[in-house]
């Protein structure tokens, strides 16, 4: 469900066409749909509609301050997992009040950031942790609000290694039996009021089953906690809901509320959730332009060698992931009909699509059929608005690609693109210290 569609051999981000975009604002640029954003955050709000759940806004997928400003616009709270986010946050004009602050790190200057911007809860990672908040929390004189995030050692969250979060191997949250022993120790604080619930088992999870079984196994505990005498009125259940890499693949948003909402209902909790990559995934593009095609004689393969790499969008090379990729003008008999790793067109060549850094990683895709390329032609690398631009760096001095927001037949610079000078801004003040 995204606004990147091809009419007349051309792609168009709602009504602008984005090699006519390409042409103003060069490349390698990100261009994103509101209106898809907008469709996506409508259509989970409605889909867990029953349970009136705080729909959170995971920043850290796609941070851009116009970006933010829109979500924030239509009513979402903000999933934060530092200070920076939580300046975009304030910036952006969202409410405090449906702020929370995941992270196992946070340092006193970010906790006493968020205590003196009252906002709603902290998720808890650890012991130390806590009693860092409760004690900056004193100091201050003004109370915090904690959830405990649990670690509920979900059996197969179905993610990739570096991306789950839910099983007890990894830094996050406490297991429940640890989480019982937390609430019996820091349950009656007065400083940091504990009565809530966090987790988040990984990203992205391609079906409701791990939700299912994380949110029972949170509200067993609830309920012990709650006969024990303690006030647990909120269960945040965390993000990770996919979005669709390729045509069909990640459940609708229907789907997850459907198992969950069963699970959720009537048990006197407000609920909160963190969807991130689902609301801005198919809201965002990379376009780029092909450099060269390079033919390899002995491994007999084909490079499209584009100018953007793992430097702007860094998904493939982390986590071997896939995004699909199609020139931005095609015959008529290249028109896509779906987005998937295998397309069952006549006259496609394979190649892997590699970018400019000086790593044999820097692949954004290996053995992808394509229509003829040539030098000069714009690809558009899709679903590449959460966890693109965030995690986009400077790497072999390469300026940080332009950010676009398409409304209608409207474009807007959301973020110019960085210039040479902008590499060494901060490097020009050098002094003893
Ligand atoms: C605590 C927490 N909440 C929410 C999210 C958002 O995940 P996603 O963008 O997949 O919805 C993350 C992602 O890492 C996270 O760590």
């Amino acid at each position: 469900m995204d606004h990147f569609t091809y009419r007349d051999g051309r792609l168009h981000c709602e009504q602008v066409a984005l090699d006519d975009l390409a042409d103003r604002v060069g490349t390698p640029a990100y261009v994103y749909s509101k209106q898809t954003f907008t469709d996506h955050y409508r259509a989970i709000v409605d889909a867990f509609s029953a349970l009136d759940p705080i729909v959170c806004y995971s920043i850290k997928s796609c941070g851009n301050l116009h970006i933010v400003k829109l979500l924030a616009s239509m009513g979402s709270g903000m999933d934060v997992v530092s200070g920076g986010e939580l300046y975009r946050a304030r910036q952006a004009g969202a409410d405090m009040s449906k702020v929370v602050y995941a992270g196992v790190g946070k340092t006193d200057a970010e906790i006493t950031e968020a205590i003196e911007a009252e906002i709603g809860w902290f998720n808890i990672e650890s012991e130390a942790e806590f009693e860092n908040i409760a004690r900056l929390a004193e100091q201050l004189g003004k109370p915090a609000h904690g959830a405990l995030r649990i670690n509920p050692d979900v059996a197969d969250p179905r993610t990739h290694a570096k991306t789950t979060t839910g099983s007890k191997e990894t830094k996050f949250g406490v297991d429940i039996a640890r989480a019982r022993r937390f609430f019996e120790t820091y349950g009656r604080n007065p400083h940091c009021r504990l009565d809530a619930i966090h987790l988040h088992i990984g990203s992205p999870i391609y079906s409701p089953e791990p939700y299912v079984d994380a949110t029972a196994r949170a509200l067993e505990l609830i309920d012990e906690l709650r006969a024990g005498g303690h006030v647990i009125d909120t269960i945040d259940i965390g993000g990770g809901y996919a979005a669709d890499y390729e045509s069909g693949k990640s459940p609708a948003y229907q789907e997850y509320a459907d198992a969950l909402v069963p699970l959720l209902r009537g048990k006197d909790l407000r609920v909160i959730i963190e969807p991130g990559r689902t609301i801005a995934g198919n809201a965002g593009v990379m376009v780029t332009q092909v450099q060269y095609v390079k033919e390899s004689t002995s491994a007999a393969k084909r490079f499209v060698i584009v100018d953007a790499g793992m430097h702007n969008l860094v998904r493939p090379a982390m986590y071997d992931a896939f995004h699909f990729i199609w020139p931005t003008r095609v015959a008529p008999e290249h028109t896509p009909p779906h987005r998937a790793a295998e397309m069952p067109l006549p006259g496609l060549e394979t190649s892997d699509i590699v970018g400019p850094i000086c790593e044999t990683g820097d692949t954004l895709a290996k053995a992808r059929d394509l229509p003829p390329v040539q030098r000069g032609d714009r690809l558009c690398v899709f679903t590449a608005g959460a966890y693109g631009m965030v995690m986009a760096s400077n790497y072999n001095a390469f300026p940080r690609p332009v950010e676009v927001l398409v409304d209608g037949e409207r474009a807007t610079v959301i973020r110019r693109r960085e210039t040479y000078d902008d590499l060494v801004l901060t490097e020009r003040d050098a002094h003893p210290v």
